[in-house]
């Protein structure tokens, strides 16, 4: 719960920031403070130049997995009209036991993770709305449309891609901006394929499950209902080594 209290000035707001366990992102909150997030400023910096985001200003904005809530508010100060952050999974988790040893605490409440959130949307006066909602119930019907959605850092959560990339292009009326984590496949570059994470497979972390190829993803985000998908960047491969998956990140865009 959040008080006019905790971000009334440096020294409440900086208390408020360090009674969380975990921060995911790096969020400026002014009064020369910022979020210790597991995502500094420059790997923020790094991936808004990779996303090539377009003129956000007076565009409806959807942040899908917006967790923190860093990229909801950077649309924001971009000038969108509305911007809507939505999360599920991390919002209702306790993040008590991720952060370092000594911010390690007990946070209560209903929906633990998005305290984060909270603090952040109160310290920036920001006027984002938040949503939450499992990206598979995402439709018009539950969220009406937007201009713009941002899918960073979910698709390879997501048991089911193609059903999750279908909700997305049922709300997305302009273009869908993906992140995702990938794999380069030594002699398999122009065959489309997922690469699949069984248990615990991926960063020990059993809410991940697939790595596309760049055909792969292009292929399901058309496969999906979006007439157009390009891949606007991505982060350096590993070099090649035999027939060795590489795993990088890539940035796509996708239109209806
Ligand atoms: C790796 S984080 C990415 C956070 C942020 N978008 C970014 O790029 O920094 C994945 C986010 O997706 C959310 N997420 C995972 N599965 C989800 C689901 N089924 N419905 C809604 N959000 C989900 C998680 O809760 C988490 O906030």
């Amino acid at each position: 719960m959040v008080s006019a209290a905790m971000t009334r000035d440096r020294e409440s707001l900086q208390a408020a920031v360090d009674a969380l366990p975990y921060w995911h992102h790096s969020i400026d909150l002014g009064h020369g403070v910022v979020t210790p997030g597991v995502k500094s400023p420059a790997y923020h910096r790094e991936e808004l130049e990779l996303l090539h985001l377009p003129d956000l200003t007076g565009k409806t904005v959807l942040d899908v997995g917006a967790w923190d809530g860093y990229y909801a508010f950077e649309a924001e100060r971009r000038g969108a009209a509305r911007v809507v952050a939505m999360d599920s999974y991390i919002w209702q988790t306790d993040l008590s036991g991720w952060g370092p040893p000594e911010r390690r605490r007990h946070v209560s409440g209903p929906l633990p993770g998005r305290c984060g959130f909270e603090l952040a949307r109160a310290a920036l006066g920001s006027s984002v709305e938040a949503v939450e909602c499992e990206v598979l119930d995402a439709g018009p019907e539950t969220l009406g449309t937007f201009d713009v959605v941002l899918f960073l850092g979910v698709l390879y959560h997501m048991r089911h891609p193609l059903l999750a990339l279908e909700r997305m292009a049922s709300v997305t009326r302009e273009l869908l901006v993906v992140e995702t984590h990938m794999v380069d496949i030594p002699h398999f570059e122009h065959v489309p394929l997922w690469e699949f994470y069984e248990g615990t497979k991926l960063a020990d972390d059993p809410t991940n499950w697939w790595a596309p190829n760049v055909p792969g993803v292009l292929g399901m985000l058309r496969a999906a209902g979006f007439r157009e998908a390009t891949l606007v960047g991505e982060t350096p491969r590993p070099p090649r080594d035999g027939l060795r998956f590489g795993h990088f990140r890539g940035f796509a865009h996708a239109r209806p």
